[in-house]
């Protein structure tokens, strides 16, 4: 893993590695317009290659879907907001399961294919109804209403280590205070949010991702490069650089492979301080959940660090799902 050190006056880019500009608006006017300041990082090549990140969609979406229709169901959820709905996967498999979806994107790149499906789909009611809009976690009430849609739903789910995208551009993680603030008001009450993001305490502490991976398993993935960017002592954006192998046009039968090679940069969430952020914003007596990978509760002494035998630093979840209600 590739460290880096800044303090607040240093800007400059280091190297070949990762800057602080990375994270921080390019423009001055942009600091006026919400919606702007975070760059669309799945622009261009990112978006061409998403879905052979992912690899094949079914056995993807296999290692959760039980678990999550499950629970939309006991709660008796039925209209949900997928709120980085990439190029769909989760909003299709939710169709698929009887659930009315709105899904939504700030990428116009990302949300080409889930556009195509749903017009190849088209015949089918619950595609011929999918509600697909480019809107932004920042403005994304306002969007919303703007575009016509009440804002009312039952559950937003905001899945794939989406959330992580979102800097922390201050010093005291605004903007993704306003974007949980959005995702709680767009909830009924009784409604809840579904998020997750990836045990960045493994990562800080190991250099590297956990080797299980629930979303993203593809066998086109050849390597994942982690670098660390800290600001004062405080960590603050992780860069993974992928590099795909994927067989050339024409060539695949002779083994022939080109690489194709993107950088996505990421705050590093940590599990209690994610857990203290979602209760800074859902209030603290908010019916709260985590789960690792899906499959298994995070207990209130586990979080609290009150068992010895729990330690997020060594605890080798992929990802972390964070449920909390609206009151
Ligand atoms: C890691 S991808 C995940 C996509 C999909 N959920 C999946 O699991 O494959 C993250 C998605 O979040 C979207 N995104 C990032 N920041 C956003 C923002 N501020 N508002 C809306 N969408 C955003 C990106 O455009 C991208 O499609």
């Amino acid at each position: 893993m590739k460290v880096m050190h800044l303090n607040n006056s240093q800007n400059s880019s280091l190297h070949n590695n990762i800057s602080i500009n990375d994270i921080r608006p390019t423009s001055p006017a942009s600091t006026n317009a919400p919606h702007k300041i975070v760059m669309d990082q799945y622009e261009g090549e990112v978006s061409k290659f998403w879905d052979l990140y992912i690899g094949s969609r079914t056995e993807r979406v296999k290692n959760y879907s039980d678990t999550l229709v499950t629970t939309l169901r006991q709660k008796g959820y039925h209209r949900i907001l997928d709120v980085a709905c990439g190029n769909g996967i989760d909003s299709i498999m939710l169709l698929e399961n009887g659930f009315d979806v709105v899904s939504i994107d700030a990428s116009d790149k990302m949300l080409k294919p889930a556009l195509k499906t749903r017009w190849s789909r088209r015949k089918e009611n619950a595609f011929d109804n999918w509600a697909i809009e480019e809107a932004n976690w920042l403005t994304l009430k306002d969007d919303l209403e703007n575009l016509g849609y009440e804002t009312n739903f039952d559950a937003v789910i905001c899945l794939g280590n989406s959330f992580a995208h979102l800097p922390d551009l201050g010093n005291h993680q605004e903007e993704q205070r306003t974007a949980l603030k959005n995702f709680r008001d767009v909830l009924r009450p009784g409604g809840s949010l579904i998020i997750d993001h990836r045990n960045y305490d493994y990562i800080l502490k190991s250099g590297k991702c956990p080797c299980r991976n629930i979303y993203y398993n593809s066998k086109n993935i050849k390597d994942i490069t982690t670098s660390l960017l800290y600001v004062n002592f405080i960590p603050k954006m992780i860069a993974l650089d992928y590099d795909l192998e994927i067989p050339k046009p024409g060539k695949g039968q002779n083994g022939e492979q080109n690489l194709i090679s993107f950088r996505l940069t990421y705050y590093p969430h940590l599990l209690r301080a994610f857990t203290k952020l979602l209760q800074d914003t859902f209030g603290e007596n908010a019916k709260y959940e985590v789960s690792s990978d899906f499959n298994k509760q995070i207990m209130a002494d586990q979080l609290e660090g009150k068992d010895p035998s729990f330690n997020p630093e060594t605890n080798d979840t992929a990802f972390y799902i964070h449920s909390i209600e609206k009151n």
